[in-house]
């Protein structure tokens, strides 16, 4: 191969949008995004445009794989340029951000993680991957493990919430969804795990924001879940946009290098996100595109995607000896070997094979996963609602479709969606559709009020400083409650909100999330009891926006908030958060009792009984937690180590067992894992806030 065409392999462009626009198009999305043309005119002019694929660069071999093209057709034509067009008939990869389903879209990641169910989220994976690669999309860029802690930064949609404990067994379950055991085997992606690492800890919630963290935290908190991905499999990981410590993630060869492929044993190939090589510029990293190029390949960028840099850069770079041509080598070595692996050489199209569509038999595990998903977290009673009530129905999310699908839904359609209104009509169910007229509440017997956030709410570049619900629906809330009528609130979001004003006016409160194609049949059946809440919440939910970051796994600091004057608290708000982490309500109740700990051969054998106390059959979700209460260094007052789900019937009692290694426990210490033996709490219970617990020596 030519330099060039070596350099082509680390190419990931994606389709030009082009039309009589008079600006770039990125100026054009800065224009909707300011009002400056409106909606309407920003549609028009896109019906109006066309797309340019670089056919010209790819067949000289200057493209190695496609970000954001998504037609069958158009891949199919461009798989046959690159394989019979250029001189070498290197297939092209095509990426895609398959987050959260593709045509059928399943919950948001937040919502999913409500499940606690690795098998769920494994399945869903699988679904997303097989209706995915019959389009033709060969990687896709999930899943997000990002652990977040700041319910302002609109990404926290995109990953398992909090915990870093979560996070590493829904990332684990999502690749070996994704990918299987072998990328030869059908309906089969490549899992590019993002973001490489601690964008979740960007300062104050702020997208893309600088991160300060001791080593400590981000080899204890930020990093196991890239770990636990990359030993699920997962083949390609992405490279940060953020800064951490004043380095961009995008040039560190220590996060790359050392950490990523010494210490975590990485072996596959990285794609750069969107520009951000580019982006270094801007960090004040690199003095200009050659340096840039320069040092995100040494530090081991292998695929930029999006920014061009490599395209114009390395070539000379590396001819002119500024760049070891060994290192560009090693690069084409990453990305031509998971072309290999996925079996691309001997079949090109083999991800391109429109066959009967499976999306019928999709939607029922769709419903279950949002059903799975909804967080019952306020109920006086009022649930489950009788099929004779009369509802009256009000908010603009009750009727959406397209906000059901949440952020990242790039396959998705929203006429696929059922909204809440639709399965309501559906089940033909007594309502009153209330839009305007509130005078209209007085026939009713009880009020379903929607609110929340549109799905532009929330994802990529959709932080919030003010994470409440707007003034018109407080204001709303507040008049509906003068009719004296039992207020049902139901939550359309994609993160937790602080809703502790409106909170007290709602007799029952629903988290139903984004939840997707599903979400209005899941929300019914959910609401009228034909099937019991088991959703447990995965991030605290904030009494107020200037409470944030609030998270359960905190330190406990010398002087623990509490009632005397100098305690860790703020004067005018609630130091626990309004709904804990672990937390969610069903229509029974469990109790827990008599919680023992043994500690033999390293392995904690941790048991405790729960009691179904209710009239109904229920899913408890067992969450164990322990606390280092002597440690070397201050520890959090509560992690995460293990969970499990158990069906217990109304009445029965069941005991939950589990094993935990002492492994477990193990602290980042002077760069080294080191377990501290001393005295640990050992909690368990299904709420990071009602915990039975044992004392043990380890
Ligand atoms: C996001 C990534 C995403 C990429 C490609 C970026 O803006 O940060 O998460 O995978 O775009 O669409």
């Amino acid at each position: 191969m030519t330099t060039a065409e070596k350099v082509g392999q680390l190419v990931q462009t994606g389709p030009s949008i082009v039309g009589a626009f008079g600006v770039s198009f990125e100026e054009l999305l800065n224009m909707v995004f300011d009002g400056r043309i409106s909606d309407e005119e920003f549609q028009r002019m896109m019906s109006e445009s066309g797309q340019d694929y670089h056919e010209e660069i790819l067949r000289q071999g200057g493209i190695g794989s496609y970000n954001g093209v998504t037609d069958p057709e158009v891949i199919r034509k461009l798989q046959r340029i690159a394989t019979e067009e250029t001189r070498m008939g290197i297939p092209l990869l095509f990426g895609s951000d398959v987050i959260h389903g593709h045509r059928t879209v399943y919950p948001i990641p937040l919502a999913e993680s409500c499940a606690w169910d690795p098998q769920l989220w494994e399945k869903t994976a699988r679904m997303a991957a097989k209706e995915a690669s019959r389009d033709g999309i060969t990687m896709t860029f999930a899943p997000m493990v990002d652990v977040a802690k700041d319910a302002r930064w609109g990404r926290i949609s995109e990953g398992a919430g909090e915990d870093s404990f979560l996070q590493s067994v829904f990332g684990a379950a999502k690749v070996r969804g994704f990918q299987q055991d072998d990328l030869r085997k059908p309906g089969t992606i490549v899992s590019c795990v993002k973001h490489f690492a601690a964008y979740g800890a960007c300062e104050g919630g702020r997208d893309y924001n600088h991160v300060e963290l001791s080593g400590e935290r981000l080899y204890e908190e930020y990093l196991p879940p890239f770990a636990a991905c990359i030993k699920a499999g997962a083949r390609a990981v992405m490279p940060a946009f953020n800064d951490i410590n004043g380095i961009p993630c995008t040039v560190s060869r220590k996060l790359l290098r050392d950490i990523l492929r010494k210490e975590l044993g990485f072996t596959g190939v990285t794609v750069s996100d969107s520009n951000a090589i580019a982006e270094c510029v801007d960090h004040g990293a690199a003095r200009d595109m050659a340096e840039a190029a320069k040092k995100a390949l040494e530090a081991g960028v292998d695929i930029d995607m999006s920014s061009g840099v490599y395209a114009a850069q390395l070539t000379d770079l590396v001819e002119e000896g500024v760049i070891e041509k060994a290192v560009l080598d090693e690069a084409v070595r990453e990305v031509l070997r998971v072309k290999y692996e996925l079996g691309l050489f001997e079949q090109p199209y083999r991800f391109c094979s429109p066959e009967e569509s499976p999306e019928k038999e999709n939607r029922a595990l769709c419903l279950e996963s949002a059903l799975k998903s909804m967080v019952l977290l306020k109920n006086n009673g009022l649930l489950p609602l009788q099929k004779n009530v009369k509802v009256g129905l009000i908010g603009s999310l009750a009727e959406s479709r397209a906000d059901m699908l949440g952020a990242w839904a790039l396959g998705g359609r929203a006429n696929d969606c059922i909204s809440l209104k639709d399965a309501l009509e559906e089940a033909g169910l007594p309502f009153v559709r209330i839009e305007s007229d509130l005078s209209e509440v007085e026939d009713c017997d009880v009020i379903l009020l929607a609110a929340g956030e549109t799905k532009e709410m929330s994802g990529e570049a959709a932080s919030r400083a003010v994470i409440s619900l707007s003034q018109e629906e407080k204001g709303l809330i507040r008049a509906l409650r003068e009719s004296g009528k039992p207020i049902i609130l139901i939550l359309f979001n994609g993160r937790p909100l602080a809703i502790s004003d409106a909170a007290p006016d709602a007799d029952a409160i629903v988290e139903a999330w984004h939840c997707g194609c599903e979400s209005g049949h899941a929300l019914v059946k959910l609401l009228y009891g034909d099937r019991n809440f088991s959703g447990h919440l995965t991030t605290s939910f904030p009494n107020a926006s200037g409470q944030c970051p609030v998270y359960y796994n905190h330190l406990n600091t010398g002087r623990p908030a509490g009632r005397g004057k100098f305690t860790c608290k703020y004067l005018d708000v609630e130091t626990e958060p309004l709904f804990p982490f672990g937390f969610g309500l069903s229509y029974t109740e469990f109790e827990e009792e008599a919680l023992e700990v043994q500690a033999e051969n390293d392995i904690l054998s941790v048991r405790w009984t729960v009691v179904n106390t209710g009239k109904r059959d229920g899913v408890y979700t067992a969450q164990l937690y322990v606390r280092d209460k002597t440690g070397v260094r201050a520890c959090p007052v509560l992690e995460l180590k293990a969970f499990s789900q158990v069906e217990i019937a109304a009445g029965k009692r069941e005991e939950i067992c589990f094993e935990l290694p002492v492994q477990s426990l193990a602290r980042y210490e002077n760069d080294a894992w080191t377990i501290h033996h001393g005295t640990y709490e050992i909690f368990g219970g299904e709420s990071s806030k009602k915990l039975i617990r044992a004392e043990t020596e380890v």
